[in-house]
């Protein structure tokens, strides 16, 4: 249960303290009973759990793309999957799990972490917003970032959080030099150094940029000195994108991608995992990997929100992973990666066969995106009627930035499209930026 976890020894963990929200949030009375639930013989008259003999459920069969079957017949599983999520740091089985695996990936050098499964990345990173900022406490965010994150600060800013852009540099990630420029700046400007950083460390959104091995170490060594925590947003982690025919055949090596957790000495980092990217947002099961007070902060908002992420997901996703095993999983993650990797690949070729001239773009390398920069073009937005009408859609650049303001750039999300229509689309997007080029402006009609 919930307190269980809390009273784990995770003492002198993050060099942090928790907003004045966070702070102030009990565990729930009621969890506090949990544990004599597991007392042999105990008359359990206490809780508002439903009975497990009302259950619609009796058998759940999954077949996989690949023809495997998954069957939940067990009446202890089939219970579990049917009930409230009676552990607010996550279903255990599948917490193990998620420890063994952040273990082997990230190995991080303190010992003092542990899990909460979340209902994916976007739910955990406003439960971490809401434990460590209070008025007056100062954020600093990746400049351009996603946006739906930027949105959750927005009502933060609203009571007194100060939001402070951070540009990313011509790498397409943030700068250990600029980001401690900020860091002074805002001491300079408010009395106080900023508290935490919000960054997307692998197939950055919008810009599709990974940070390397030694950026990652650089940053971190910056946050120490100004005693920043670190907000890790890493649901790109996975889908590393062979950059060549040839190199498809090579087997699943995530051990050369860089992470904040791996570099943790001191607890500041908060690493935000999602199943979204590599098995199906629609589980919505994520995890957050983090010490003491951050941990339990995450703990007691979860009791007073979502209880926890959905049993049935959480039931589901243990059970495919246990079937799986390490051969299942490493060869389902090979196969997203081989699949994004051509996608990628084929709007990079799309672009040199469209935009030569007109735009300029990196190939990406890692996850779902693709950053465009169009010549000539002050303002995306104003090219979206024309976009529309010539049938591509595409996301304005000022999306991402924090103020919303004027910007050359597109994203370009090349994982859902099929590769011909990769082509079309920049096709089309090449046919509207050579028009405005000819014409010196975009034509509304
Ligand atoms: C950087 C980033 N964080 C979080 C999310 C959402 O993740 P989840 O589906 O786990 O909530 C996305 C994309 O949807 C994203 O790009």
């Amino acid at each position: 249960m919930g307190d269980e976890i809390i009273s784990q020894d995770m003492n002198g963990g993050a060099p942090c303290t928790l907003s004045t929200v966070a702070s102030a949030r009990q565990p729930s009375q009621l969890r506090t009973l949990a544990p004599y639930l597991s007392i042999p013989e105990v008359v359990w008259l206490a809780g508002g759990l439903p009975p497990g003999d009302v259950f619609p459920f009796k058998k759940v069969t999954l077949t996989t793309t690949d023809g495997e079957e998954i069957v939940v017949d067990n009446p202890d599983l089939l219970y579990r999957l049917q009930q409230y999520t009676i552990e607010a740091p996550g279903y255990s089985p599948l917490r193990s799990w998620l420890k063994d695996h952040t273990r082997e990936l990230h190995n991080p050098p303190n010992s003092k972490w542990d899990v909460v499964v979340t209902c994916g990345n976007f739910d955990a990173t406003a439960k971490v917003f809401e434990a460590l900022l209070s008025p007056g406490d100062v954020i600093l965010v990746e400049d351009p970032s996603f946006p739906q994150s930027c949105s959750t600060l927005k009502p933060l800013a609203a009571s007194g959080v100060k939001v402070v852009p951070v540009t990313l540099g011509s790498h397409g990630h943030i700068e250990a030099e600029s980001l401690r420029a900020v860091a002074q700046e805002v001491k300079a400007r408010y009395g106080v150094g900023p508290k935490l950083v919000y960054v997307i460390t692998n197939g950055q959104n919008p810009t599709g940029t990974s940070m390397p091995k030694a950026v990652i170490q650089e940053i971190y060594d910056v946050c120490r000195a100004e005693n920043m925590m670190i907000l890790e947003d890493d649901p790109y982690f996975y889908l590393q994108l062979p950059g060549s025919e040839e190199a498809e055949g090579a087997g699943l090596d995530l051990g050369h991608v860089g992470s904040f957790l791996s570099v943790d000495t001191d607890c500041r980092v908060v690493r935000l995992d999602s199943f979204s990217k590599f098995l199906a947002p629609g589980l919505r099961i994520g995890w957050v990997t983090c010490a003491d007070p951050v941990h339990s902060a995450l703990v007691y908002s979860t009791q007073q929100t979502t209880q926890g992420a959905s049993s049935c997901s959480a039931v589901l996703a243990m059970e495919l992973l246990r079937q799986w095993g390490r051969t299942g999983l490493d060869r389902h993650l090979r196969r997203l990666q081989r699949q994004y990797g051509r996608k990628a690949r084929a709007a990079a070729a799309a672009a040199e066969r469209h935009l030569a001239g007109l735009a300029s773009w990196a190939a990406p390398s890692c996850g779902m995106f693709m950053w465009l920069t169009a010549e000539g073009v002050g303002d995306t937005r104003d090219l979206m009627p024309e976009l529309v009408e010539q049938k591509v859609v595409l996301v304005p650049g000022s999306f991402f930035y924090l103020d919303e303001g004027a910007s050359s750039s597109f994203r370009l999300c090349f994982a859902s499209a099929s590769e011909e229509d990769l082509e079309e689309g920049v096709r089309r997007l090449g046919n509207v930026l050579r028009k405005v080029s000819a014409t010196g402006g975009p034509q509304h009609t």
